[in-house]
């Protein structure tokens, strides 16, 4: 096996479905790997000037993260005594992770829950979208005034973020009169934005996103923290198995002791034979929305236009998600027949929190049988190993993250491995990792189309480019 073998307390990586070997003629050779050394190196030294110079905070500021911990669980203690309901109001890196990490470590039907079985922590609903009709239906479902909204818009300018909040504030302001203001907290940034002012004339209760860390890697900040300590979540543990994960990948210099080098070493060799999908499989429905943030991570960061240099590249690798055993009913059909254009990372889980025994039942089927007297873990199990293997048999890459179970600590080992593999992979196409320009235009046509001062010609610009000259309808519109 190619890989770290795993002990209770860290995760591990198998890579011997990427690897070279006598099932998998195609694989990539040891050779291959160390050829990269220089490259990795080079990156090494990059990311660690870039942490030094404050462009790697989502690291550096980790240990700060600790001591801020104790006003965050305070607050939290004091609001799940007051609300019966959290509401996120956030987008893309705003509310992914909160939703991975409430999902990986909370029950799965936590909010249904009786109180008592929630440990008289609030519900949590997060607000990722503006559709209409979800924001009614939410509305329908909670008493706005036992609920506490948390605002999170690191820039303040969200035009989604902003727009819910503006709805909530005038609900809450009819409902609670002057009182409202304690129904709202702030996660943003300290220095600037719309947020802040607001924030302080209404004196809402205020978090603060650290300046040098953007959306997708601020989990680990009061974004994730906060709501993760309103639901019970042990965020001491979390932030601990971030520490770990950090001082695991910045401690290890060379490549096959590196969980982040050699994940991003085996991506990078993969890109370059023309594997330009990424799949995301946890083999947990604890771990399913985990692979929506990890698509945010890896789309966002590495999908970009230009290279440092400020040459045309057009790089990225697009993430896919997947969830085991769901998407072998789905999805593998492809992933072994058709192009074979993927890498595969399996998350899976070596002990789950509950198991489930199959009744040997005389009355089953001769042909269902043998399903009698295992677990559903041990199906689950078996499920992964067999497509692990018939991926093999097919000669399509993969690789498997392994936890000996889902708990906080690991949790935080595996958001830091992946934030620390996108800036080596970041660093190896020498692309900026940090920044999404790509997704600032339509930011800016939706401030024109909605209105905005000072983007009229926009607006006109967008409206002429939008006319439809082909379009097909039923029955037939007669020119
Ligand atoms: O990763 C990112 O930077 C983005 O996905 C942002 O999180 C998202 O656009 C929301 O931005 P903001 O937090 O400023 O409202």
């Amino acid at each position: 096996m190619y890989g770290r073998s795993s002990t209770e307390n860290y995760l591990s990586l198998d890579y011997t479905g990427m690897m070279q070997t006598q099932h998998n003629p195609k694989g990539f050779t040891q050779e291959s790997l160390v050829h990269l050394q220089p490259l990795l190196k080079q990156a090494r030294s990059a990311l660690l000037i870039q942490r030094e110079e404050g462009r790697l905070d989502f690291s550096k500021l980790l240990p700060r993260m600790q001591s801020e911990l104790t006003g965050i669980i305070e607050y939290a203690d004091w609001a799940a005594q007051n609300f019966d309901n959290f509401v996120v109001l956030g987008i893309g890196g705003s509310a992914l992770g909160p939703m991975a990490v409430q999902q990986a470590l909370n029950h799965y039907y936590y909010n249904e829950l009786p109180a008592v079985k929630r440990h008289h922590r609030p519900r949590l609903y997060v607000l990722d979208n503006v559709d209409p009709v979800r924001l009614r239906d939410l509305l329908e479902t909670i008493n706005l005034k036992r609920t506490l909204f948390n605002i999170i818009s690191k820039s303040g300018n969200t035009s989604e973020t902003m727009a819910q909040f503006l709805i909530v504030r005038d609900l809450l302001q009819q409902e609670c009169e002057e009182e409202f203001a304690a129904n709202i907290v702030v996660t943003t940034d300290p220095e600037k934005g719309n947020l802040l002012p607001l924030a302080l004339k209404e004196n809402y209760h205020r978090f603060a996103i650290p300046p040098g860390i953007g959306g997708r890697f601020s989990e680990l900040t009061p974004v994730g923290l906060l709501p993760a300590a309103m639901c019970g979540i042990d965020v001491k543990a979390f932030l601990q198995g971030a520490l770990e994960m950090d001082a695991w990948v910045q401690e290890e210099q060379g490549l096959f002791d590196n969980p982040a080098q050699i994940r991003a070493a085996l991506s990078y060799l993969s890109w370059q034979d023309g594997k330009n999908i990424s799949v995301f499989m946890p083999y947990s429905d604890a771990l399913k929305t985990m692979a929506d943030w990890y698509a945010q991570l890896w789309a966002e960061s590495l999908g970009k236009r230009y290279n440092r240099q400020g040459q045309e590249v057009r790089l990225g690798q697009t993430p896919v998600k997947a969830l085991g055993v769901t998407d072998q009913h789905s999805q593998i059909q492809l992933y072994t027949e058709g192009p074979d254009d993927k890498t595969i990372t399996f998350v899976t889980v070596e002990e789950f929190a509950a198991d489930v025994n199959i009744p040997a039942d005389p009355i089953a089927p001769q042909d269902i049988a043998f399903l009698g007297g295992h677990t559903l873990g041990e199906l689950m199990q078996a499920e992964q190993q067999a497509t692990e293997y018939a991926l093999t048999l097919a000669g399509r890459m993969h690789q498997k993250i392994i936890l000996p179970n889902v708990n906080a600590r690991l949790l935080g080992q595996l958001l830091l491995l992946l934030e620390w593999e996108t800036a080596y992979m970041g660093e190896l196409l020498n692309i900026n990792a940090f920044d999404q320009p790509g997704v600032e235009e339509g930011k800016l046509a939706t401030y024109a189309l909605m209105g905005k001062n000072g983007y009229e010609q926009k607006r006109k610009d967008i409206l002429a480019a939008g006319e439809k000259h082909f379009h097909l309808s039923y029955p037939r519109l007669e020119n």
